[in-house]
C-alpha cells in the first residue's frame, strides 16, 4: 500500500510549490494512472513515491509517504529502491552503460543477486519487454524506443514490489505503446506488482489504470476509479487532459438523447451502448 500523506515540496532554490497537499492511496496490486497538463507536477510525485525526492532532488518536504510501510523520509535510498523501481521521463539520464547486457547486470549486480540467478534475471527481462535479440547490442546503436525498452527491463529485472513509470512509451509508436501496458498488466495482475504509470496516451491509459489521479498546479485535482474520474471529461479538457474518443462520444450521447449513460473509456462498452440506442 502506498499512502501520500499532506505532501508538500519546493525544490530547493524555487519559491513556488512543484507539489501541494497532496494525498493519495494506492491499494498494494493496485494501478493507478497519473494524468496531467505540462508542470502539473507528475514527474515530482514519481520521484516522491520512489523516495528520490527528498533524497537526491533536496528542497523542503512536508507531509509523509510510506511504501508498503516504509516511510520514503526515514529509509534509506537503497531500502527504497529495492522496494520501487522508477523508470525516468528522461530515460538518457537513466542509461549508464555503454551495452545493454552491462545495463542490465549493473544493477542485478548493485541489488547483491547471486551470480547463478543472473543470467535467467536478465533473460526473463528482456524477454517480457520483447527485446531479447538486442542483448548483446551497444545502446549507442539502439533507437529510441528501443533505449525505453532497455531501460524497462533493467527495472523489471530487479523485481520491484512497485514499479513507477514516467511516461514509458513517450518514444513508442502505437504498437509497442500497447506492448508495454500489456507487460505492465501482466507484471500487475500475474506478480501482484503495484503499478502508477505517468501516461499521455489516455486511451491506452484508461483501459488499463483501475484508478486515476488528475494533476494540475501541484495538486491532485481528481482521484478515483477511472470511470468515477472520467464523469468528469469535461473538467478534464478544461484542464487541457484529453478524455478517450468513446467517453467524449458517450457524453455527447448522454447530452443528445438525455438518457443516463454511463462514461465508456474502451470500445467494446461504446458499442455495445451504441447498439443499445438503436434498438
Ligand atoms: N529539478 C527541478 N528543480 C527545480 N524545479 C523543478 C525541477 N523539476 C521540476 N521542477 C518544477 O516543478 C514543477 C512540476 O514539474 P514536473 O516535472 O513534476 O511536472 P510534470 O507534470 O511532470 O510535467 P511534464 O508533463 O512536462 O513532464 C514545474 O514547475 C517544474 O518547473
Ligand atoms: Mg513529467
Amino acid at each position: 500500500m502506498i499512502k501520500v500523506q499532506d505532501v508538500s515540496f519546493t525544490y530547493k532554490d524555487e519559491t513556488h510549490p512543484a507539489l501541494e497537499g497532496i494525498n493519495l492511496e494506492v491499494p498494494e496490486g493496485g494501478f493507478l494512472g497519473i494524468i496531467g497538463p505540462a508542470g502539473a507536477g507528475k514527474t515530482t510525485l514519481a520521484r516522491a513515491v520512489a523516495g528520490i525526492i527528498p533524497h537526491h532532488y533536496t528542497g523542503d518536504f512536508y507531509g509523509s509517504i510510506t511504501v508498503n510501510g516504509l516511510d520514503t523520509v526515514d529509509s534509506s535510498l537503497i531500502d527504497l529502491s529495492r522496494l520501487v523501481g522508477i523508470v525516468f521521463q528522461d530515460v538518457e539520464s537513466q542509461i549508464i552503460s555503454p551495452m545493454v547486457e552491462d545495463e542490465l547486470l549493473y544493477g542485478l549486480e548493485n541489488f547483491g543477486v547471486p551470480r547463478e540467478e543472473i543470467p535467467e534475471r536478465m533473460e526473463d527481462a528482456l524477454r517480457r519487454v520483447g527485446i531479447p535479440e538486442l542483448r548483446d547490442r551497444s545502446i549507442s546503436s539502439l533507437s529510441g524506443g528501443q533505449r525505453q525498452k532497455v531501460a524497462i527491463a533493467s527495472v523489471i529485472a530487479l523485481k520491484p514490489r512497485v514499479l513507477v513509470m514516467d511516461e514509458p512509451t513517450g518514444e513508442l509508436d502505437p504498437r509497442s505503446s500497447r506492448q508495454v501496458f500489456s507487460l505492465l498488466k501482466s507484471l500487475n495482475e500475474d506478480l501482484g506488482i503495484t503499478v502508477i504509470v505517468i501516461e499521455q496516451k489516455i486511451m491506452l491509459l484508461c483501459e488499463f489504470a483501475r484508478q486515476l489521479a488528475v494533476m494540475n498546479e501541484g495538486k491532485i485535482v481528481r482521484a478515483g476509479h477511472t470511470r468515477e474520474v472520467l464523469v468528469h471529461a469535461e473538467e478534464l479538457e478544461a484542464l487541457g487532459v484529453n478524455c478517450p474518443r468513446v467517453t467524449t462520444l458517450s457524453r455527447l450521447l448522454a447530452v443528445k438523447t438525455g438518457l443516463e449513460l454511463p462514461p465508456c473509456v474502451d470500445l467494446d462498452t461504446a458499442e455495445r451502448m451504441v447498439r443499445g440506442l438503436m434498438i
